[in-house]
């Protein structure tokens, strides 16, 4: 798919208020500072569509953008973030898994996980979530620059081990990263493939 244009549409903590064009949507969700709103930047060509931060927590609402007016794209909060309080932590997942649950367009929930972790509980248990929710997902494994090929491979290879103690079949996964603008065709051609469904 190529990128014609991609613009930001709005921020908000309801997910009754998102847009209401009936478009298929596509949400990308993971751990704090795991590289989401980089990825939709590198996704898309622009460098700073979504804003980013070294500092965890940055994007703390659902934020759409439109990719050639034909379908949504959204960055969303990271969980996991154990620097905030407990009150505004459960607020969150709130507010998230409203989300997830109401979002009638939303054809697939991207997971972001940083390729050199091994696999972490929070993250399993969200895609855990996703399956008993029937929400389609694929796992995005980010900052692929950190390691070199052979490293990579190894831990995608323990990472499919762990997923397949749970799954009968594994979901389908993207190596990228956005400072290397590696993995941007797979994704965007994966997407326009579900689209076309
Ligand atoms: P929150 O909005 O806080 O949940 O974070 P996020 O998941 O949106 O992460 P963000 O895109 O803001 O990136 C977090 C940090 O990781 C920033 O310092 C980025 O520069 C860095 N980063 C993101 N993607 C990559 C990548 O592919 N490679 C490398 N080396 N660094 C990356
Ligand atoms: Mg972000």
């Amino acid at each position: 798919m190529k990128i014609k244009s991609a613009d930001f549409v709005m921020s908000n903590s309801d997910v009754a208020k998102c847009p209401k064009r009936p478009l298929p949507e596509y949400a990308f969700i993971g751990r704090s500072n795991v590289g989401k709103s980089s990825l939709i930047n590198m996704l898309t060509n622009r460098k700073s569509l979504a804003k980013t931060s070294g500092r965890p927590g940055k994007t703390q609402l659902i934020n759409h953008f439109i990719i050639n007016d034909s379908w949504y794209l959204v960055d969303l909060p990271g969980y996991g973030y154990a620097r905030v309080s407990k009150s505004s932590k459960k607020k969150f997942q709130k507010f998230i898994t409203n989300y997830f649950e109401q979002r009638k367009q939303l054809v697939l929930a991207f997971v972001l996980v940083d390729i050199r972790h091994e696999p972490q509980s929070i993250d399993l248990e969200f895609m855990e979530y996703l399956g008993i929710n029937e929400i389609p997902f694929g796992i995005i494994f980010t900052k692929a620059d950190k390691l070199k090929p052979k490293a990579i491979e190894r831990q995608i290879e323990d990472y499919c081990q762990e997923l397949l103690k749970t799954w009968e079949a594994l979901p389908p996964y993207f190596i990228t990263s956005s400072s290397k603008k590696i993995g941007q065709d797979e994704v965007l051609d994966f997407i326009e493939a579900t689209n076309e469904e």
